[in-house]
């Protein structure tokens, strides 16, 4: 075969538009994608689900009742526990493979549901904060790379936005959860113990569904990578992708068993997909989801609805919308592009930013919390979703999954991930009280001009990687980094800084 016509070259489906497969043509991808999305939903479930429970908390404990300080650690010990998750979660990837990894992140999120559900005091329930949110930060690095591993590229972007769909279906669902048990007996441990079943349905399903295929290869244990790939791949494929995947992986294994994280620096290319990929993550919560997700009652009120139900409403409605949002995605991803896509969701989260920011700032100047401002602002808010979700929600996580060679997907998936946490939390514990000090129309501004900001960097530094193959993929960041030096007959491997060859 040649170089042309291996899956690993442009126009490989081109030539063979019969081998193309569809979202929905191979119900053992799909089901295997819905498995591992799983750890999304548990994701989503997760940080919806505080808000609504921490009314209750504080019913029952006094001393959270009183202390604002109990209230944030209840709330954000989940994200530092996701942070801590997603950076070792890269490790336990790439040492132990995705399928181990989502046991593991199983076990630890269903312990932490027990502990919480049955926490005696507001410090064992801190702990099972915790632990929750470690399964978390681990699910949310592992479900997307295992499920690109196992997509044919023509469909990648839409199986791993349905991880996306998962994390706002869960959002939704844990509004609806925390409606349901607001008359029933023990209410908050009901909402945050609910949460442990389905880490033990994915536990117990994933333990019949295979370790990826690619990283098997890589670990060289290539008849089993071939039995898990018949599974995907109808026959006239299958041998085209294990060729190729033959010639990519050995030289990857040989190479770079043991990654370590400073090497991620270390090499060109590697840099430069990492600066990619970390920057979407940042840009992805800079530009403001989660002060929506977290507080748009809150953000309801400030525009001057007083009702708490009314507030409530609203909320589910944005939660089901961005759900509806993520499928919109989930369809253009592979139609449009991530790149595109991107632009176009920053393009209208700009402008809904804007609506946003000016209607505060006219309702502030006309001096009354009454007229045409407030409900401005709430189309603001609806604009921003509508565009947000189906872009810069499921572009960062798809773009993550399939932008780094396969001896550095767990180690950079990783490292990117703990940027998103960590400026999830940056966000979500500085909006009110920038909101406060500066007034919520200058808040919005900021988040408006980051939003600029991203638009120019998705621009200028994310490359399409649309159907592409990881091989294909691989080609764009050496030709980044190096330009006419590396050339593609000779294939040649990743290039440290500093060697005699570097361009
Ligand atoms: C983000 C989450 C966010 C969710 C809501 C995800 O892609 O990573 O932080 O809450 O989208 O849409």
């Amino acid at each position: 075969m040649t170089l042309g016509s291996m899956p690993g070259s442009s126009g490989y489906l081109d030539l063979y538009p019969e081998r193309k497969m569809s979202y929905f043509g191979k119900p053992y991808v799909l089901g295997l994608t819905v498995v591992a999305g799983i750890g999304g939903l548990l994701f989503g479930y997760d940080t919806g689900v505080i808000s609504g429970a921490l009314l209750y908390i504080k019913d029952d404990f006094e001393a959270v009742n009183r202390s604002s300080f109990l209230q944030e650690t209840i709330v954000s010990m989940a994200l530092v526990g996701a942070i801590i998750g997603a950076a070792s979660g890269g490790w336990i990837n790439d040492a132990h493979g995705r399928k181990k990894a989502t046991l593991v992140s199983d076990v630890v999120f269903a312990v932490g549901a027990v502990v919480m559900a049955a926490a005696p005091d507001p410090y064992v329930l801190i702990l099972g904060r915790l632990l929750v949110g470690l399964g978390v930060g681990v699910a949310s690095v592992t479900a997307p790379v295992y499920i690109a591993e196992a997509s044919p590229s023509e469909v990648r972007g839409a199986l791993v936005s349905t991880n996306v769909l998962m994390i706002t279906g869960g959002q939704f669902l844990s509004y609806l959860i925390n409606l349901a048990f607001t008359e029933v007996p023990g209410t908050w441990r009901w909402m945050l113990g609910v949460s442990g079943v389905p880490a033990v349905i994915q536990f117990s399903l994933m333990l019949c569904l295979p370790e990826s295929p690619r990283w098997l290869f890589m670990k060289n244990k290539k008849d089993e990578a071939v039995t898990v790939m018949s599974k995907i791949y109808t026959l006239d494929r299958l041998e085209d992708e294990i060729d190729h995947l033959s010639a990519s992986s050995e030289a990857e294994r040989l190479k770079k068993n043991n990654v370590r994280y400073q090497d991620v620096f270390k090499s060109k290319e590697i840099r430069l997909a990492f600066i990619a990929g970390a920057g979407l993550q940042a840009f992805q919560q800079f530009t403001g989801i989660n002060t929506v997700m977290y507080y748009s009652p809150t953000i309801v009120q400030m525009a001057g609805f007083s009702s708490n139900q009314l507030a409530l409403l609203l909320s589910l409605i944005i939660a089901a919308l961005n759900a509806a949002g993520t499928v919109v995605g989930i369809y253009l991803i592979d139609h449009m592009g991530r790149k595109k896509l991107a632009l176009m969701s920053l393009s209208g989260v700009i402008v809904s930013l804007a609506i946003l920011s000016g209607s505060f700032f006219a309702e502030a100047y006309s001096g009354s919390s009454t007229g045409v401002y407030g409900p401005l602002a709430i189309v603001g808010l609806a604009l921003y979703i509508a565009f947000f979700a189906p872009g810069m929600g499921p572009v960062p996580w798809t773009v993550n999954s399939e932008i780094y060679p396969e001896a550095y997907r767990g180690i950079c998936g990783g490292m990117s991930a703990t940027v998103n946490w960590v400026s999830n939390l940056i966000v979500a514990q500085t909006f009110l009280s920038i909101a406060e000090a500066l007034g919520t129309g200058a808040t919005f501004a900021i988040l408006c001009g980051i939003a600029v900001v991203a638009l120019i960097f998705v621009g200028c530094y994310v490359p399409e990687t649309k159907g592409l193959t990881f091989e294909e993929v691989e080609r764009i960041w050496k030709e980044r980094a190096w330009g006419n030096t590396y050339t593609r007959e000779t294939g040649e491997g990743l290039l440290e800084e500093g060697s005699p060859s570097q361009g």
